[in-house]
């Protein structure tokens, strides 16, 4: 059984919680190559809420959900809704909630409001992604794909790439590789996007050190986790410009490594990974979305108590 009702944070999840999804997420996903539908939430409402926009977070928890037998009810398009009429975050919420769903799932932009969320609502809430906070189911994602494509969680040196400050992935998949023995990660970024102090104040066990020259670093990484320049949240925008080329990861910059690591990346991607890279055996990052969607299952079945 997974140790909490509502999923906000990856430092919530005990390391137990993440064994058991991690194990279920590999049944299920040996089970779905033979069953179009597992047939075992046929009773059960997933209510969908993307406040923010989301290509594979939404569209892995619906199919998540309707591969469980699910029903799932969208939320839509906020401009359809009557937050554009004024209606508060918190009773969005309330009404969310009050038709009764079994498992909220939640995208929306502001730190804490997922936390805020399930406080308000009675039934499970997962957070989806809460501004540049957390995204705690790419995490359990991440890390699925990791020991999929290494063999184990523990006894890993990731190199974290890209805009450190703003991604959520970055914090989420930090906590979660802090829960497993002899993990180390090297952040690396320019100074002014670099892992924010409120993340690493948090580890406890992962041995982490920073770097801004990714070919310094690469020939002892397992894995490399690319990520995108955040433009939606920059206040700057010039700040964006210069810095969005900072890094970009292409089949002719791998092809200078004899020791290569898998290349990661949550997606969306812009151009800081090359579509030349995709057929590379190290890219892993379209498998990883739909990996998405069997760790996704794993969680809805743990929480709905299934
Ligand atoms: N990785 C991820 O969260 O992608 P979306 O924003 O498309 O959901």
């Amino acid at each position: 059984m997974i140790n909490v009702k509502d999923v906000i944070s990856a430092l919530d999840i005990s390391r137990s919680s993440v064994e058991l999804i991690l194990s279920e997420a590999d049944s299920i996903k040996k089970e779905l190559a033979e069953k179009r539908c597992l047939h075992i939430a046929d009773d059960k409402i997933v209510m969908t809420v993307f406040l923010e926009p989301s290509t594979r977070t939404r569209l892995s928890f619906q199919y998540a959900a309707a591969y469980l037998g699910a029903k799932v009810l969208d939320f839509g398009a906020t401009e359809m809704s009557s937050i554009q009429k004024g209606e508060t975050f918190e009773d969005t919420i309330r009404m969310v909630d009050g038709y009764g769903p079994d498992v909220i799932v939640l995208r929306q932009s502001v730190q804490g409001n997922a936390k805020k969320a399930a406080d308000i609502a009675s039934a499970p809430l997962i957070n989806a992604g809460d501004g540049a906070n957390e995204h705690p189911t790419q995490a359990l994602t991440d890390v699925f794909t990791i020991k999929q494509e290494t063999g184990r969680v523990s006894g890993l040196t990731v190199g974290i790439m890209g805009d450190l400050k703003h991604g959520r992935t970055v914090s989420s998949l930090s906590y979660m590789l802090d829960k497993f023995e002899d993990n180390s990660v090297i952040y690396i970024a320019p100074e002014e996007l670099q892992v924010k102090e409120e993340v690493t104040s948090k580890l406890t066990n992962l041995k982490y050190s920073k770097a801004d020259m990714v070919e310094n670093v690469m020939e002892g990484l397992d894995v490399l986790y690319v990520t995108r320049i955040q433009k939606e949240r920059f206040t700057d925008q010039n700040e964006y410009e210069r810095l969005k080329g900072s890094y970009v990861i292409s089949r002719n910059f791998l092809q200078k490594f004899k020791r290569k690591p898998i290349i990661m990346h949550p997606l969306p991607r812009v151009d800081e990974l090359i579509s030349d890279v995709d057929s590379m055996k190290e890219a892993k990052y379209f498998e990883q979305a739909r990996n998405g969607v069997y760790v996704r299952m794993a969680l809805l079945k743990e929480v709905m108590g299934l």
